[in-house]
């Protein structure tokens, strides 16, 4: 094409994008990363699609091509029927074939996967894009509008790609009534009120959005099943959700509940070994194989917090997974059967109970029992997606058996989508992780791929909890989504170059912030562990409530088995085979013999694998106790910095997305110095240890509420007490209350944070006054856990650029709205040159 017309592309293409803007107020994949934005690549991209099969994967592949070229360019791009000069052609490698004999296409081309060429035909351009089935011409389409996006030249374009893992789940986990446990995002985009939502167009678009990273396969309902999900009634219903995402080749998978023939079926017992059980369940998944001939399979929790399984009557998980196994086996079904088993009930003074042995010793005695189409889903440390945990020893210990990973896209432990955490780089160090099986190497990646143990069926399964507000709640958030499918189609693929392409997609193609973010990114998961929970202590948080803000002691003296051990001497679990739980036994030798001593185990996982006194010397030569407080402050300094480096992109991004982010960096700023206080004052308390660097317990500038000349304020204790300055806070039992303070520091510039609670159920008011003089006004009306002030809800309000002298009166006025008593913990005075210097003006709250 004449280089004119690349010219006029380029133009129409910038008007595009300026058009185009980031805010869109229908619930679109566009809002994710689909947004085909501004082509300024150097080749003319062929207008005509034609497309030679007529399947409806085919059809979508070529209908999201022309979207996405008209998009991208500009021009109009249309689907043809016949041969014409200078097109791209889709078709399935035998389609192809046919229709252009003289091409060399390549034969062998794995299932789901795909050819991607650039031809010259008689000086005309002819683009392939060959699938080895139908589901390849789409996964292949997405990837060619993946490299237009990004401008890349195509001109040498010769590309064959397939999926290293036949299963790339997604896992929501929706109610029936649209609430969705774990999720941050609003409320179901497949239920509501007991049934199937009317409108599932965000079902359908969600649908392209997995498609676009390779996504076969969505579980649509909690694995705290529901049973009456899967009544001929509501399985009607989610044959809706299955038609609406069909076109886009993402089959539709349901958790059950073990004990459906009982629940539901009318049976007196779900023994799964029982013929009438058996029968029931053959009957179940022929009724929802007529209604859904694609179906994928079921996802199973069982005998697992509560819910029923095979144990109750003393059969093992393999033998009910393969009964529904079998019933699914004729259709090409499979099971999905979670090892995530264990007792919660644990005794906490016995030194040997361990829930991280759980899965293993549960299922590694199974290892071969399983029918060939069940896959144990193993989550991918041996707790429960902590912000740090080794990897799950049990991908090593099924060798016979097909495996699958889950993780978590919803940030249930890792800041639930209010903090910036871009997981793909702890899910790589998971991937890339040698278990050195039998002394070989055997990274995780290639145990699900299947290539270590010759196993034909493996996965990764991602909880993702997607919702209608904005499908993660958080802009940034979506990174993690688009990282997930990315890696479960290519596990080596790095996460920095994934945070590039996303944010290409995403934001902008300009070179310095597509660095600024995926620097931000990349640096957003070893910030979040230094200011929650370092060393492999797993995420100090509420693990029987929120799992959101710090509680430390939350997980000690209960069942639930996520202890750390804190005392006043050292920290940390036994889990060596010679002293402790005998966990670090179940990996295999070599890293078994790494784990097993405190002086070989590494930095991050020390204290996972060890009790140690706080004056044990790391590898660094810092003691435990001095890490724990480093690592608190360097987190906190590095939250903080995410503000300015963002800052620097105001003006070249969208300005609604810019301010969006802002708020939330701002808030999650304010929230890692709650984390970075509650956690260093409680383990000074605790150990008696001063911090080397003097700032542990010890906050100039800071004056406490409890310490202010109070109105209708009360003094209350905090719990848990780390969670505010010095364990207390005041809470108004009036209408309205003030607490006052005279500044007795150097005059000089200052900024003010007020540091106060942010509860659910009202909206109260703060005014922070100088010398009587309101200077600013803002609402809690934060939707954050826990109906207490605790760390969940404590929240930072700077108030930026304050003029004060020796003998000035600071008050803050809160109002109670409903249950917010507009509690308040303290305020403190910093120099306006630090530490908020860069920070966008003004502060945002
Ligand atoms: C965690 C989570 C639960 C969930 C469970 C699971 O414990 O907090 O909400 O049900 O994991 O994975 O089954």
């Amino acid at each position: 094409m004449p280089k004119k017309r690349i010219d006029l592309f380029a133009g129409i293409a910038a008007l595009f994008v300026l058009a185009s803007g980031l805010a869109v107020s229908a619930q679109t994949a566009e809002q994710a990363w689909l947004r085909y934005s501004g082509y300024h690549g150097r080749t003319a991209i062929p207008l005509r699609v034609r497309v030679l099969g007529s399947g409806v994967l085919e059809q979508s592949a070529a209908s999201e091509l022309q979207r996405g070229i008209t998009s991208l360019t500009g021009a109009s791009s249309y689907i043809s029927g016949s041969a014409i000069k200078g097109e791209i052609i889709l078709g399935t490698i035998d389609e192809i074939h046919q229709a252009y004999a003289q091409l060399t296409i390549p034969s062998n081309l794995e299932s789901e996967g795909y050819w991607l060429n650039w031809h010259k035909a008689d000086d005309h351009p002819l683009l392939v894009v060959a699938g080895a089935d139908e589901s390849g011409i789409l996964y292949g389409v997405f990837d060619l509008l993946r490299r237009l996006t990004s401008d890349e030249d195509i001109t040498h374009l010769n590309v064959r790609s397939h999926p290293d893992l036949p299963i790339r789940w997604v896992d929501e986990w929706d109610n029936p009534d649209g609430t969705i446990e774990r999720g941050y995002a609003g409320r179901s985009i497949f239920f509501e009120g007991g049934n199937v939502r009317d409108d599932l167009t965000p079902v359908s678009e969600y649908a392209r959005l997995l498609a676009s990273v390779g996504i076969n396969g969505c579980n649509v309902n909690n694995v705290n099943a529901a049973p009456q999900l899967i009544d001929s009634d509501h399985l009607k219903q989610v044959t809706r959700i299955a038609n609406a995402m069909r076109p886009w080749g993402v089959r539709v998978a349901m958790s059950v509940a073990l004990a459906s023939p009982q629940k539901i079926g009318g049976l007196s017992t779900y023994d799964p070994a029982d013929p009438a059980v058996k029968a029931w369940w053959a009957a179940k998944v022929n009724e929802i194989y007529a209604l859904i001939p694609d179906f994928a399979g079921f996802t199973v929790k069982a005998d697992s917090e509560g819910q029923p399984g095979p144990a109750s009557y003393g059969r093992t998980p393999a033998e009910a997974a393969n009964t529904l196994a079998a019933a699914l086996a004729p259709h090409g079904g499979v099971v999905l059967y979670r090892a995530f088993v264990y007792n919660h009930h644990l005794d906490w003074r016995d030194l040997r109970a361990d829930r991280a042995r759980a899965a293993y010793d549960i299922f590694h005695p199974l290892d071969g029992k399983f029918a060939s189409n069940v896959i144990v889903q193993t989550k991918e440390g041996p707790i429960d997606f902590q912000a740090q945990e080794p990897v799950s020893p049990l991908f090593a210990g099924l060798r016979q058996t097909n495996q699958a990973m889950e993780i978590q896209v919803t940030q249930e432990y890792t800041g639930q989508q209010r903090h910036l955490v871009y997981l793909a780089p702890m899910w790589k160090w998971v991937l890339d992780f040698d278990l050195r099986a039998d002394g070989r190497s055997t990274p995780v990646k290639e145990i699900l791929a299947g290539k270590s143990f010759h196993r034909l069926l493996g996965g990764m399964v991602a909880v993702t909890g997607v919702g209608r507000d904005g499908w993660l709640g958080s802009p940034l958030a979506l990174a993690n989504l688009y990282a997930f499918g990315r890696l479960a189609w290519n596990p080596n693929l790095t996460a920095e170059e994934i945070a590039a392409e996303w944010t290409k997609q995403t934001i902008s193609k300009d070179p310095a912030v597509v660095g600024t973010v995926t620097n931000m990114l990349m640096q957003s998961w070893p910030a979040y562990v230094n200011y929650t929970g370092p060393l492999g202590m797993q995420t100090l948080t509420d693990i029987t409530g929120s799992h959101y803000g710090p509680n430390i002691e939350a997980s000690e003296n209960n069942g639930w088995g996520q202890w750390h051990r804190a005392d006043h001497l050292g920290v940390g679990m036994d889990r060596s085979v010679k002293t402790g739980t005998g966990f670090a036994g179940q990996y295999p030798s070599e890293l078994a013999r790494v784990y097993e001593s405190p002086a070989k185990s590494p930095n991050n996982l020390l204290l996972f694998f060890h009790h140690v006194p706080y004056t044990h010397k790391l590898h660094t030569g810092q003691t435990v106790i001095q890490y724990i407080y480093d690592s608190h402050y360097e987190g906190a300094a590095q939250a903080a910095q995410f503000v300015r480096d963002w800052a620097t992109l105001e003006g070249s991004i969208d300005q609604p997305l810019y301010e969006q982010v802002c708020d939330r960096l701002v808030y999650q700023a304010g929230h890692a110095i709650v984390w970075r206080d509650a956690i260093v004052q409680y383990f000074l308390k605790l150990s008696g240890i001063p911090d080397s660097k003097g700032r542990a317990g010890h906050y100039p500038g800071r004056m406490e509420a409890e310490d202010a000349s109070l109105t209708g304020y009360k003094i209350i204790d905090v719990t848990p007490w780390e969670d505010a300055s010095g364990g207390k806070a005041v809470t108004c039992a009036e209408k309205s209350c003030t607490a006052e303070w005279t500044y007795t520091g150097v005059a000089g510039h200052y900024n003010i944070a007020v540091q106060y609670f942010d509860l659910q159920g009202g909206t109260a008011k703060f005014t922070l006054l100088l010398n009587g003089q309101p200077v600013d006004s803002w609402a809690a009306d934060a939707a954050l856990p826990s109906h207490r002030p605790n760390g969940d809800n404590s929240t930072r309000h700077t108030v930026r650029g304050i003029e004060l002298k020796p003998g000035d009166l600071l008050r803050v006025e809160g109002t109670r709205d409903g249950d917010d008593p507009a509690a308040l913990d303290y305020i403190e005075v910093e120099h306006a040159a630090s530490p908020l210097q860069g920070w966008p003006k003004p502060a945002r709250p």
